[in-house]
């Protein structure tokens, strides 16, 4: 009997690009669905951007765009990203839609009606300046414990300690810098601790792994608090229903957006909602990462609980992605947008070595840039591409392309291959990919040997028939391997579907024989990975310097009044300018950086304070020529690390790049120190 099956993956926030972390989880979840799919299962794949909270505001706004046209633009670049990467929604969608809005409301009331939501004052930080409250991350200051300056409101970077924002030495909010107040207002919260026996029991029916439900008992021991679900605006969000200045926390109405893009499928579709989401016709999975396990072990399936909606069958939880053992950092170049790795290497090698290391737990997993390269060479193109490599050209250029039929040896081939099967199906189905890959490397192992000793390129040269048996043995072997590999590798899988002139190959297929059957012209499979190519993606993913900006100034003499290349960006208000500190700058020294043909590593003394700043200038100037020279800087930017070292500050120069960068202010009496207005 087929089942049915609706997946959800967590919603990625509408603020910035999908990177390589991400995609641990959206790659883990639709191998799952591909697998259900291959294994004659229905199985419907949902998700959606996340698009309401404060950090979507503030960026919005630094933008000078509003949030709306800031999700929009994100959406189109996520689902560029997801598709590169071959992950097959039924349907991407948003919360910031009116299904979600409409649902959120609903669940809302239902639970008012139960006596689940209360009212409570509370008292928060708020900036005077941008008149809104601040979340903690949006308060700097310095750390309580160790001095360091500029950490956030609830943790230190720098020594990792973790307090309240009001515990932080001058603090200040982090888009004005003013110093915030404390304010009080009315909240809304969710009587969490009133669930608790019910999710207890929900914990022991099995809702998720032991290691998962291990943290919720620490959870539980500690006791569970009633959820604040309510902010106040300025906010990007839904508005409470009754309410005129209150919203839903963006964590609210966020796995509601499950149910409605959902809800959107059903209605494009012509299906029954109801029962698609509600029923127990439909298996309910969820897939998350472990950083977001308190939402949805508890938050979640007690809303839902309250408010008379099903719960999943299982919450899968995942854990973060380690590049060379450490996390992700912009610095070392590991911060890898999907675009990034896109441009320069094959997604299916990241689908693949991903589920190379996915075995279904929570422990993190680590993308070793070596060993990824190790493995797909040797394993993805040495022994699996290999096998179709090396068999069906020879049988479309010397054996008028007929498979034949498979004789006594090769059948203790394809017998051992089959046999694999359910254990293979068993372990897609619990998640454990890696052991996936370890048997169909192993078989793969055992199809070379075939070959090896079969040898085809001799036999062709005595017997023509032998020779097609022999052929006709690999590439069933070769079929049966695409099969299990197919939700992993799905545009392999097409390759050698066309290659052996086939209909679209599922696990049904596996005990079939193709014999006495034409093939077609062979295509090539994949490309080895190319070490230069992944130094590559590093390095245009560590931050360089902000080219400086190329307003078009003065044409200078005669020279043709040049178009805008790029559009002149969003007004920024007077207030906004003059938070940019512009002074005077004397060059002291100026060196050629090794390794990097733009930059040149600058010494700048502004009246007595010297900065050290990196400039995109060496293919302008000459180092020598600038030592002494004036120039304008910035002398309030925020130091930022770049591969070369820190850079406290900016020269403002224009020009069209290249040679023709000109900077501004030759010596003219002007004192470095001197501010600019
Ligand atoms: N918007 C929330 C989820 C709302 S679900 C109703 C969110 N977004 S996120 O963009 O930060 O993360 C989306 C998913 O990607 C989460 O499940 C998160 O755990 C996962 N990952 C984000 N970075 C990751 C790694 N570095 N490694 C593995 N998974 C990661 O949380
Ligand atoms: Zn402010």
């Amino acid at each position: 009997m087929s089942r049915k099956i609706v997946v959800t993956s967590a919603l990625p926030y509408a603020n910035g690009p999908i990177h390589i972390g991400h995609l641990v989880e959206y790659l883990q979840t639709d191998i799952w669905v591909r697998f259900q799919k291959a294994n004659g299962n229905q199985c419907l794949y949902f998700c959606a951007d996340d698009t309401h909270g404060t950090p979507i505001m503030i960026k919005a706004r630094a933008e000078g765009v509003e949030p709306e046209e800031l999700i929009k633009k994100v959406y189109a670049e996520h689902t560029r990203d997801f598709k590169k990467f071959h992950i097959e929604f039924d349907n991407y969608y948003s919360t910031h839609s009116e299904e979600n809005k409409q649902l959120s409301a609903l669940i809302f009331n239902r639970l008012v009606e139960k006596g689940s939501i209360i009212k409570g004052e509370i008292e928060q930080a708020y900036c005077d300046g941008c008149k809104m409250f601040l979340p903690d991350r949006f308060i700097r200051g310095i750390c309580p414990k160790c001095k360091a300056e500029n950490q956030y409101g609830d943790s230190c970077d720098a020594c990792g300690a973790t307090y309240q924002p009001t515990d932080l030495i001058k603090p200040a909010c982090a888009t004005c810098g003013k110093e915030p107040v404390r304010k009080k207002s009315i909240h809304y919260f969710f009587r969490l601790a009133d669930f608790q026996q019910k999710l207890k029991e929900l914990m022991a029916g099995g809702y998720t792994g032991k290691s998962v439900s291990n943290k919720l008992d620490e959870w539980f021991a500690a006791g569970l608090k009633d959820w604040d679900i309510s902010r106040d605006g300025p906010y990007f969000g839904f508005k409470i229903p009754g309410e005129e200045n209150k919203f839903f926390y963006v964590w609210l109405d966020a796995p509601i957006g499950y149910i409605a893009s959902c809800k959107n499928y059903c209605d494009k579709n012509g299906l029954d909602f109801e029962k698609v989401w509600n029923s127990n016709e439909y298996e309910l999975y969820h897939f998350i990462g472990k950083d977001i396990m308190y939402f949805h072990a508890l938050f979640w399936p007690a809303m839902l609980m309250g408010s008379g909606f099903k719960i999943a069958k299982r919450l899968f939880v995942h854990g973060f992605l380690t590049v060379n053992g450490e996390k992700m950092s912009k610095s070392k170049g590991t911060f890898i947008k999907a675009e990034t790795y896109a441009k320069y290497l094959d997604p299916e090698y990241l689908r693949y070595y991903y589920a190379s290391k996915l075995s279904g737990g929570v422990e993190d997993i680590d993308l070793s840039l070596d060993d990824f390269v190790a493995k797909v060479n040797s394993d993805l193109i040495g022994k699996l591409a290999n096998l179709a490599s090396r068999s069906a050209p020879m049988l479309t250029g010397k054996l008028d392309s007929m498979l034949g039929t498979i004789d006594q040896t090769g059948k203790k081939l394809i017998h051992q291959l089959v046999a694999a099967k359910e254990e293979i199906i068993s372990d897609y189905e619990n998640l454990d990919y890696a052991s996936v890959i370890r048997q169909v490397t192993l078989l793969a192992d055992a199809a070379n040997r075939y070959v090896e000793t079969n040898k085809p390129w001799d036999a062709i040269k005595t017997d023509k028939e032998k020779t097609r048996t022999i052929l006709t043995t690999i590439l069933n072997a070769a079929k049966i391997l695409t099969i299990y590999l197919k939700p992993v590798l799905p545009i392999f899988a097409e390759k050698i579907e066309k290659i052996l002139n086939i209909k679209p190959l599922s696990f049904a297929d596996v005990e079939g024989v193709l014999e006495n059957h034409k093939i077609n012209e062979y295509i090539r499979l994949a490309e080895r990975v190319d070490k230069d190519k992944v130094q590559a993606m590093i390095e245009e993913s560590k931050p360089t310097q902000p080219t400086p900006p190329t307003e078009p100034t003065q044409p200078i003499q005669s020279a043709p009044v040049v178009q805008l290349d790029e559009p002149i960006a969003p007004e920024c208000t007077i207030d906004d300018f003059t938070k940019v500190d512009l002074r005077v700058a004397k060059v002291v020294k100026a060196e050629a950086v090794e390794g990097a043909n733009k930059l040149l590593h600058l010494e700048l003394d502004i009246g007595g304070v010297k900065k050290s700043v990196f400039a995109g200038i060496a293919k302008a100037y000459n180092p020598a020529d600038l030592v002494g020279r004036l120039v304008i800087c910035v002398a309030n930017l925020q130091p930022r690390t770049m591969k070369f070292g820190v850079s406290e500050g900016m020269i403002l120069a224009a020009g069209a790049g290249g040679t023709d960068i000109f900077i501004l202010g030759i010596d003219s009496g002007a004192k470095p120190g001197q501010r600019v207005h």
